[in-house]
């Protein structure tokens, strides 16, 4: 499977059962949703608000596919444990630089599945009174919502199956795979690493 357009190592890609988006199709897609926002937020100085860290490839090819002016800020969410996460509840443990009161707010997200952890942080976001709040993500896994999102502006829709890449990781790794792929099971199942755990 390595080939010049996929230049990563060749045991990667024997972790990869499929690869569902190219490295084409992605950038084809993000820059039309660029060309959406720029559309539709003309005079409005938007703010992208990102949740690391599986947005950062997203969030920098994004904002390069946005010709007007607009501003970025990040936020950093770690989970209490599975029966809070289930709950919906997140700790946050980096919160917004700026402030986002009167301003249009676009929040930025690589990838929502059950949509626990956006719910949270949109409600987090509107109590800090923005003129407006939109949500732009890439791939949106439906087939595990537990909440009903409006989602402003979307990628992709994905199957129920985990996929890596483009800044999704499975404990940390893939990330830096320019493609979006399907992880085969026995990479699924590997053990963790002994001094990290991951
Ligand atoms: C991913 C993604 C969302 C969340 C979506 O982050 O970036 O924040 O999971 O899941 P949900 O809809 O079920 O709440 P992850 O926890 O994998 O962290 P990462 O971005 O650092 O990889």
């Amino acid at each position: 499977m390595m080939s010049d357009e996929y230049p990563v190592p060749e045991e990667w890609m024997a972790d990869i059962s499929k690869i569902l988006f190219t490295e084409a199709q992605i950038q084809a897609r993000v820059a039309a949703l660029g060309r959406q926002i720029v559309h539709d937020y003309a005079d409005k100085k938007p703010v992208l608000v990102g949740v690391l860290k599986g947005v950062i490839f997203f969030m920098a090819d994004l904002l390069r596919a946005i010709n007007i002016p607009v501003e970025v800020d990040f936020m950093s969410v770690s989970n209490y444990s599975p029966e809070l996460r289930d709950k919906g509840v997140v700790r946050l443990v980096k919160d917004l630089e700026m402030p986002i009161e009167g301003r249009h707010v676009i929040f930025v997200e690589d990838i929502i599945d059950t949509g626990l952890t956006i719910n949270y942080l949109l409600r987090n976001l509107r109590a800090r009174q923005p003129a407006s709040l939109e949500v732009c993500v890439l791939f949106n896994k439906e087939k595990r919502r537990l909440i009903d999102l409006p989602l402003r502006y979307k990628g992709f829709d994905v199957p129920d199956n985990y996929i890596v890449g483009y800044g999704l990781d499975y404990r940390e790794q893939y990330r830096n795979l320019p493609f979006v792929g399907l992880l085969k099971a026995q990479a699924l199942h590997q053990p963790a690493h002994p001094a990290t755990g991951l």
